[in-house]
């Protein structure tokens, strides 16, 4: 498959999904979001891929939605397209996705690094939702999972405002799950990634479900789904693998089923 706005790589078992719109802060375009998502789905269907990373550059991320392509748009259009709902697809993409966040990671690029299940952060990472220095708000979920992630009195506070938060500020509050020098940002995270795409898929996939699943039911109905998805790992050959490895004191050898 040829990207224009893209870098798509496989390193074993990882993905690698690079943004490179070097020009413009990998400013992400009505191109890039596509070739993303086609990209994921490609991922999402090969057996071979157990965890996905997604990148930028040592200067950004992504420096937000691409504001030149945006400016003529008017409220019909914006509307009629729904105007970056197809991010959704990575929001809805069910093997774990990495975040290497170095540089700006503003407006979108925040955003993208939201959708994804964990944001390892470089030490020179900026995140912030800029969207109202521009007349605007926050248009691919900064509102909604910004606030599920770090709370109402940031949330507020960046939306607001439009400042910019840095990489310490981002791990006290939650949205960064690591900080890493710069230089080892991208090996960090592949390394993670492959940590996780080597066990067992299906009780990865569920993981990741059943953690997102706390955002969205309340407490008794999570527990209960957690507890089914648990005993129905009881059912794949990788439970009966894991366990027999640990009583053995062996490596357990996962086949994802
Ligand atoms: N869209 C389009 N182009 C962008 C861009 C964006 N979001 N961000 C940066 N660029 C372009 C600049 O226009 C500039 O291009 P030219 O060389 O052709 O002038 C190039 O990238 C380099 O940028 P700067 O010269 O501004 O670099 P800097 O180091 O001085 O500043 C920055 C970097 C702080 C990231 C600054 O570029 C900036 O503030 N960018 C915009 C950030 C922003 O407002 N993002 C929110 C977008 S709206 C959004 O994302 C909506 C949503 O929720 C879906």
């Amino acid at each position: 498959m040829n990207y224009e706005t893209i870098k798509v790589e496989t390193r074993g078992r990882v993905g690698l999904v690079t943004f490179n719109r070097p020009k413009s802060m990998n400013a992400l375009s009505i191109q890039m979001m596509r070739e993303v998502v086609q990209a994921l789905q490609a991922f999402q269907n090969d057996a071979r891929i157990g965890a996905v990373v997604l990148t930028g550059s040592e200067k950004a991320f992504a420096a937000g939605a691409d504001i030149k392509e945006m400016q003529g748009l008017d409220f019909a259009e914006a509307l009629t397209t729904d105007l970056w709902a197809e991010w959704e697809g990575l929001g809805e993409f069910r093997k774990p996705t990495i975040a290497a966040v170095a540089g700006y990671a503003l407006g979108g690029g925040c955003e993208v690094a939201l959708m994804c299940d964990i944001v390892i952060a470089a030490d020179n990472a900026k995140f912030g939702q800029p969207e109202i220095t521009l007349g605007v708000i926050p248009g691919m979920g900064g509102t909604q999972r910004l606030a599920r992630s770090i709370g109402k009195a940031k949330t507020m506070d960046l939306c607001l405002t439009g400042r910019l938060m840095d990489v310490q500020e981002a791990e006290r509050c939650g949205l960064v799950a690591r900080i890493v020098p710069a230089t080892d940002l991208v090996e960090e995270a592949l390394r993670t990634a492959d940590k996780i795409a080597n066990f067992s898929l299906p009780a990865v996939m569920l993981a990741k479900e059943s953690v997102n699943r706390a955002f969205e039911v309340p407490l008794s109905e999570g527990l209960r789904f957690e507890r089914r998805v648990f005993h129905s790992l009881f059912a794949t050959e990788d439970q009966s693998e894991g366990m027999e490895a640990f009583v053995q004191k062996r490596s357990p050898q996962f086949k994802n089923r």
